[in-house]
């Protein structure tokens, strides 16, 4: 019989020392958030969620009703269980710290409640991101400069896609797991033990539309993978764009790929478009469990000293073979 998510996290956590169950209660709330979550999104124009809500995030990008009412879930589920001393998200300004009422924990959250959100009114997949913390030794009042910690340091990080199936994917430093929400139980069920991403692909994902304002490595990295067997490469690729990082890192996960949302001159300031803290880390900490490989093309994701809740950094995750083939291209360049 297949094993439900928290069963498979208690068992796990039965093999670490001095664990309290702290860390299993709050992914408890973080899967009951999910489930909410799905639940809204699956409903979509049922209950009147789709469309824009009228106001614009710190980014400069107008939210949608939905951003707006998951990020209220994600905060609502999470505050009160004493697990947490503060939060942060893509859809606020400043660090959320847990309200006075309720008890502090001494782990941090960071989150994408609704990621692929220009999605969601054409009905196609989008998801949840998420990243744990942990709140540095002694602080019980903690500031965003207690979240500027590299992404070797989370606990754990997970996604949820709410696609044709509502799945949850974690680690926790130890694998890869996927499970499947069973509507009739409410349960997410491990459906995906140890998911492991294949070192080669033939299978490219990036925003073409972008191409001229590329640097020169990924240019010729594309301009290669366009030309396939013609061209300097022994096989031909095949190209896909879901504009939902989730689905697209799920689809990489599954079978394999590289995706991309290199360093671009399109907007001057921004260093590219996907965001550290709440996208690219806890990504790159799946992607890395899993066998693949995540870069700025320059550095290691994981290793960059954070230095803004909301900063930017060009992401280059998947398949290790092509992703190093990428970042040699940024060595000779
Ligand atoms: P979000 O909806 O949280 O702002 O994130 C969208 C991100 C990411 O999921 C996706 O890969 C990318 O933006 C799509 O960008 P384009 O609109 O340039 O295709
Ligand atoms: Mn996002
Ligand atoms: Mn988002």
């Amino acid at each position: 019989m297949n094993k439900n998510l928290i069963q498979f996290i208690i068992e796990e956590e039965r093999h670490i020392p001095g664990a309290t169950g702290d860390f299993t209660d709050l992914l408890g709330d973080i899967t009951i958030a999910c489930k909410k979550i799905a639940h809204a999104v699956n409903k979509g124009a049922l209950i009147g969620v789709l469309g824009s809500a009228g106001s614009e995030n710190i980014q400069g990008e107008t939210q949608k009703k939905l951003d707006v009412i998951t990020n209220d879930i994600f905060i609502a589920e999470n505050e009160w269980g004493g697990h947490l001393a503060a939060m942060a998200s893509e859809e606020m300004d400043e660090i959320y710290p847990i309200p006075a009422k309720y008890p502090k924990g001494k782990y941090l959250l960071t989150f994408d409640p609704l990621d692929g959100s220009s999605n969601i009114d054409v009905n196609i997949s989008v998801g949840t991101i998420f990243s744990i913390l942990r709140c540095p030794e002694g602080v019980t009042n903690p500031t965003a400069a207690d979240f500027m910690q590299p992404g070797t340091k989370q606990v754990c990080a997970g996604y949820a896609l709410y696609g044709p199936s509502t799945m949850l994917v974690i680690t926790t430093g130890n694998g890869v797991n996927g499970f499947t929400l069973d509507n009739d139980i409410g349960e997410f069920m491990l459906t995906h033990p140890k998911m492991m991403i294949p070192a080669d692909t033939q299978e490219f994902a990036i925003n073409m539309s972008n191409r001229r304002y590329w640097e020169e490595p990924v240019q010729r990295y594309v301009e290669e993978c366009v030309k396939g067997k013609d061209g300097g490469r022994e096989k031909n690729f095949n190209m896909r764009w879901v504009a939902s990082m989730v689905a697209e890192v799920h689809r990489i996960l599954t079978r394999g790929g590289i995706f991309m949302y290199p360093f671009d001159t399109k907007e001057p300031g921004k260093a590219g478009k996907l965001r550290l803290m709440y996208e690219a880390n806890p990504m790159s900490f799946i992607v890395e469990q899993a066998g693949g490989m995540c870069s700025t093309g320059r550095e290691r994701i994981m290793e960059l000293q954070p230095n803004g809740l909301h900063q930017r950094v060009p992401v280059i995750l998947g398949s290790k073979n092509e992703v190093e083939r990428v970042v040699g291209y940024h060595k000779g360049a």
